[in-house]
C-alpha cells in the first residue's frame, strides 16, 4: 500500500512512524514532512490546503491512501476533494469537520443530541456580547467561533477580561475567526482527552491522554498548543470512559449522520471532569498534537489497519489491542515560544538518542542544514516513551532529554506531575 501523509509537526512523525511499523506500508510519502520525518519516509513540498494538488499529486505518485493530520486542510475540504478523485482518505468532510471549525456548530449539534457542555449564547454583535457577559457575570470563557490556531479562547477570571476580550476579537485581532463569537459558562474540573475513530457509524475508542498547555513548570505561563502529554489519563475510569461515550460521542455521531453528513475520522474530544460527570468542553476533527505521539507509540503498526477500516467503513469488524501500557511525551520548545523566538539553531545529541519501540525523539519543527538538524519552529521536538507504568515512561523521557545538547530550547521539567 502506497500512504500519503499531510502535515509536517510532530503529530505526523508519529503517524508516520507507526504506520511504517505495518508491514501492508510500502511506500510512505508526507508532505510537506521535516527533517525527522525524512529519515523514515520520503517528503514532498506539495500545498496540503490545495485539495486538487494534493489529488493530483497522489494520482501521480500511485497513492492508495491519504491520511489528513491537521484540521486546516480538513476545514478546507481537502478530504472531500481526494474522495472525489476517488481516493481512499482517513479524515472528515468539510462539512464535518465543522466540529473542530466553528464553535456554535458544534453547540448546536450539542443542543440537537443533549451532549452534556457548558451553557452558552452566540452573539455577531459586540454590545449584545457585553451585556450578556455583565448579566453573567465572571468567571467566563469567550471563544471566538472559527479556527484561531489554538489562540480564540479566553477563559476570563474578571469581567474586565471578558470585556476586553470581546473589543479584541471585535476588532478583528483573531480575523474572520472573530467576527462571531460564542460566551461560555465557566467550567471547572480535571480536563482529559479522548480519542475516538468513528466511520459514520461504528465508533471505536483509541484512547485517553491529558496535555499541558501552559509554556511553564506548575501549570504557569502562556497558553501553548501544547508542552506534553500523556496516555492514557487516569481521570478517565471505566465508568467516565463510558458515560462519555453514551451521553456526548454516541449522540454526537447520531446527529451527524442525521444531518446527512457523517463524521468520519479521529474525534478527538476535549473533555472537562467533575463529580463522576464528563461534559464536553470541545471538539477536534484529528489527532491531538502532542497527545498523538503518546498514542502512537502504545498502538504502533496496528493504527494503519484501524485508520484504514475506519475509511472503508468496516470498524465493526476491528478491536483494538492494548499492552497495558503508559506513555509520555516531552515537548521542547525554542526560548521564547509562544512569543517570539529565534529561527535556525542547531540541536546536537540526536545521533545518540536510542530509536525503538518504546523510546523516540519525534521531530515538530526542524529541517536540516549542511547536514546538521536546526530548529525551524516554536514547538521543536518531542521526546517521547513508553513504559509498563507512567513513572517508568517519565524517568526515560526524562533521561533522553537531558542528553539532547540545545542551548536554544527549554522544556517543562513536570509533565505528568498531576498522574505521578
Ligand atoms: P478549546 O480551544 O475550546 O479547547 O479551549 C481551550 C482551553 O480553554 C480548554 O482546553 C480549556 O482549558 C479552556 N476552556 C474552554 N472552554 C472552557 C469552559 N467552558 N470552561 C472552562 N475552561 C474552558
Ligand atoms: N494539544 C491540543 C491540540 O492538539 O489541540
Amino acid at each position: 500500500m502506497n500512504i500519503l501523509i499531510l502535515g509536517g509537526g510532530g503529530r505526523e512523525h508519529s503517524l508516520a512512524w507507526a504506520v511504517k511499523q505495518n508491514p501492508k506500508c510500502d511506500r510512505l510519502i508526507v508532505a510537506p514532512g521535516n527533517a525527522g520525518i525524512a529519515m523514515i519516509a520520503d517528503c514532498a513540498d506539495i500545498n496540503i490546503l490545495d485539495g486538487g494538488a494534493v489529488a493530483t499529486f497522489a494520482e501521480e505518485n500511485a497513492i492508495d491512501f491519504v491520511i489528513v493530520g491537521p484540521e486546516a486542510p480538513l476545514a478546507a475540504g481537502v478530504a472531500d476533494r481526494l474522495r472525489d478523485a476517488g481516493l481512499l482518505v482517513f479524515g472528515p468532510s468539510q462539512e464535518a469537520a465543522q466540529l473542530e471549525a466553528s464553535k456554535s456548530f458544534t453547540k448546536a449539534v450539542c443542543d440537537a443530541s443533549g451532549a452534556p457542555t457548558a451553557a452558552y449564547a452566540h452573539f455577531t454583535d459586540a454590545d449584545a456580547a457585553r451585556a450578556y457577559i455583565r448579566d453573567q457575570g465572571a468567571p467566563i470563557v469567550v471563544k471566538a467561533d472559527g479556527l484561531a490556531a489554538g489562540k480564540g479562547v479566553i477563559v476570563a477570571m474578571t469581567e474586565a477580561e471578558a470585556l476586553a476580550a470581546i473589543d479584541d476579537m471585535f476588532d478583528g485581532s483573531f480575523g474572520d475567526a472573530g467576527a462571531e463569537v460564542v460566551i461560555e459558562e465557566f467550567m471547572d474540573g480535571e480536563e482529559a482527552s479522548f480519542f475516538v475513530l468513528c466511520d459514520g457509524n461504528t465508533i471505536l475508542p483509541i484512547g485517553t491522554a491529558q496535555d499541558h498547555k501552559r509554556a511553564h513548570d506548575g501549570d504557569t505561563g502562556p497558553n501553548t498548543g501544547g508542552m506534553g502529554a500523556y496516555s492514557p489519563a487516569p481521570v478517565m475510569t471505566d465508568d467516565i470512559t463510558q458515560k462519555a461515550l453514551t451521553e456526548i460521542v454516541q449522540p454526537t455521531i447520531d446527529e451527524m449522520r442525521k444531518r446527512g453528513t457523517p463524521f468520519q475520522g479521529v474525534l478527538f474530544c476535549g473533555l472537562m471532569i467533575k463529580d463522576g460527570q464528563p461534559r464536553l468542553v470541545e471538539y477536534n476533527v484529528r489527532f491531538g498534537d502532542p497527545e498523538c505521539q503518546c498514542l502512537m507509540m502504545r498502538l504502533g503498526g496496528q493504527v494503519l489497519d484501524l485508520m484504514q477500516a475506519c475509511a472503508e467503513e468496516r470498524l465493526s469488524e476491528m478491536q483494538v489491542s492494548w499492552a497495558d501500557d503508559h506513555a509520555l511525551t516531552i515537548v521542547m520548545a525554542a526560548k521564547g515560544y509562544p512569543g517570539t523566538y529565534e529561527k535556525g539553531t542547531v540541536i546536537k545529541g540526536l545521533d545518540s538518542q536510542p530509536q525503538d519501540s518504546f523510546r523516540m525523539v519525534f521531530h515538530a519543527g526542524t529541517a536540516e542544514k549542511d547536514g546538521k538538524i536546526t530548529a525551524s519552529g516554536g514547538r521543536v521536538l518531542n521526546v517521547t516513551a513508553r513504559g509498563a507504568t507512567l513513572a517508568q515512561a517519565h524517568e526515560q523521557a526524562y533521561a533522553m532529554a537531558q542528553r539532547i545538547d540545545w542551548e536554544d530550547g527549554f522544556y517543562r521539567s513536570d509533565i505528568g506531575w498531576r498522574a505521578l
